[in-house]
């Protein structure tokens, strides 16, 4: 707009906004218009029929036009909706970010009472399906790999959530999603630990609630330190979005084949299972425990240097500055460490920070801390096993999700269906077993 206005003003030069391609076997170009940033390539398409652009991992294709969340990795960055993620974090609760992602929105004080209500009403599983289901799987099984098969399950029991189309059934199923994430996450984590399952409590918010189904033993109604309450909806929120990361690509990926949207979220959370995107904050605390002390740090930097390891929760595909996440995420852990006392690895974690973005190798590949480097630390100071950490991720994550399959199912899209560039045999013809050495 600035640079709109001062064009019109007569102070900058008129640079068309557009690129021209020319085929060089025929001559032929043509101009195509830079809009928003991006080109569109439908007319490269048209120009250069049968040559695809190659772009392994999507570094420089934009899959969609998107109006969910804005990361400006350069600059460090991340609105939803328009609103920075600092003041949400400061201001909100994940369930009004949740609401803001989905809707577009903030809402009334009377619409988050509504959603307030759905959501608490909705958070029950089937009993037959907890215990027949969730309570099949042996009893060293990661929860992660019991959430995402379980939420794929929810949806044999949920068939009516095949009708995409309708919007009224669409917004069923996402406050069914949103209120039950919690608790089968917390029902594996209990199943693993060999406590009995926790039923939801109406009565508490999101955030106390699921630590309540987390954490409750015998006491009639489970009270958190408000301090955990708070980091654990600040970590929900943080986590809640984040463009056409891994995850979200993959949901709109399987939702792009008009899926249901319960096995839309258990194939995105398979995606975020990895250690390269969810999985890392495990790996951070893994990475922590094995360097153990400040004198293993140089050696540990040396490995990675050379290439032997990876410094986890630092890089990120889009972040070549200070992931927001994280200054958020390390201001929360010295808010829960206040309470549970400093967790040793923090020192650790923050020794190896300084090493890094003092060291040549981080510095000129601009690898900052990303959101997993500290988020392990105030979950592992909760009490949370390592196991659940990603699953934790997938819990905020899950309304992102539906924000990006609902703004996929809005935007009428195509099936999704990458080209490859062909790079096998010839065509050559077959042999019998027997004549083959
Ligand atoms: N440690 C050491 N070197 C790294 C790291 C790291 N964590 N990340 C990137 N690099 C190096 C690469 O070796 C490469 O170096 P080179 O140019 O000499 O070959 C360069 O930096 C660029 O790395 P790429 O792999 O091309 O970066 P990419 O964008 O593909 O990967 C990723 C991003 C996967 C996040 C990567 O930085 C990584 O593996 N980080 C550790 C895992 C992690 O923390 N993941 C969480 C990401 S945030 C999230 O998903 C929620």
């Amino acid at each position: 707009m600035l640079r709109q206005r001062r064009r019109e003003q007569g102070k900058e030069p008129c640079v068309p906004e557009s690129i021209t391609i020319t085929d060089n076997r025929t001559g032929e170009a043509i101009e195509v218009p830079i809009v928003d940033g991006g080109v569109d390539a439908a007319a490269w398409r048209k120009l250069l029929p049968n040559v695809w652009f190659l772009d392994p991992s999507f570094s420089t294709t934009a899959a969609t036009t998107s109006a969910v969340s804005e990361v400006d990795g350069e600059n460090g960055i991340l609105r939803y909706r328009g609103y920075p993620i600092e003041q949400l974090a400061e201001h909100s609760t994940y369930l009004e970010v949740a609401y803001l992602l989905l809707h577009g929105e903030l809402p009334t004080p009377g619409e988050y009472a509504v959603w307030m209500d759905e959501i608490t009403h909705h958070t029950y599983i089937h009993e037959r399906f907890r215990k027949r289901f969730m309570e099949s799987f042996l009893h060293d099984a990661h929860p992660m790999g019991m959430f995402v098969s379980t939420i794929a399950a929810l949806s044999t029991f949920y068939p009516e959530a095949k009708e995409i189309e309708d919007p009224e059934n669409r917004m069923h199923q996402i406050v069914r999603l949103i209120a039950k994430v919690p608790t089968v996450a917390a029902a594996g984590a209990r199943f693993n630990t060999g406590l009995p399952f926790v039923y939801p409590d109406n009565n508490l918010d999101f955030a106390s609630n699921f630590l309540s189904m987390m954490f409750k033993i015998a006491e009639p109604t489970y009270e958190c330190d408000p301090a955990f309450r708070r980091a654990l909806d600040l970590l929900l929120i943080t986590h809640a979005d984040h463009g056409q990361n891994c995850s979200t690509s993959t949901a709109r990926v399987v939702g792009s084949a008009h899926t249901d949207p319960y096995s839309v979220i258990a194939a995105a959370a398979c995606s975020l299972y990895g250690p390269r995107h969810g999985g890392a904050n495990q790996a951070v605390m893994e990475m922590l425990d094995e360097i153990g002390s400040y004198e293993n740090i140089d050696p540990f930097i040396k490995a990675v240097k050379a290439g032997q390891t990876r410094l986890m929760g630092f890089g990120h595909r889009v972040y070549k500055n200070y992931d927001p996440r994280a200054r958020i995420i390390k201001q929360a852990a010295y808010d829960v460490f206040e309470v549970t006392g400093s967790n040793p690895l923090l020192d650790i974690a923050l020794k190896l920070e300084e090493v890094a973005l003092a060291d040549d190798y981080f510095v000129s590949r601009r690898l900052y801390p990303n959101v997993d480097f500290y988020s392990g630390l105030i979950y592992q100071s909760m009490g949370f096993p390592t196991e659940m950490f990603t699953v934790l991720f997938a819990i905020a994550r899950t309304a992102g999700w539906l924000a990006h399959w609902v703004e996929l199912l809005e935007q009428d899209s195509r099936i999704a269906r990458p080209r490859q560039v062909y790079t096998g045999s010839k065509e050559r013809n077959y042999t019998p077993i027997g004549e083959r050495s």
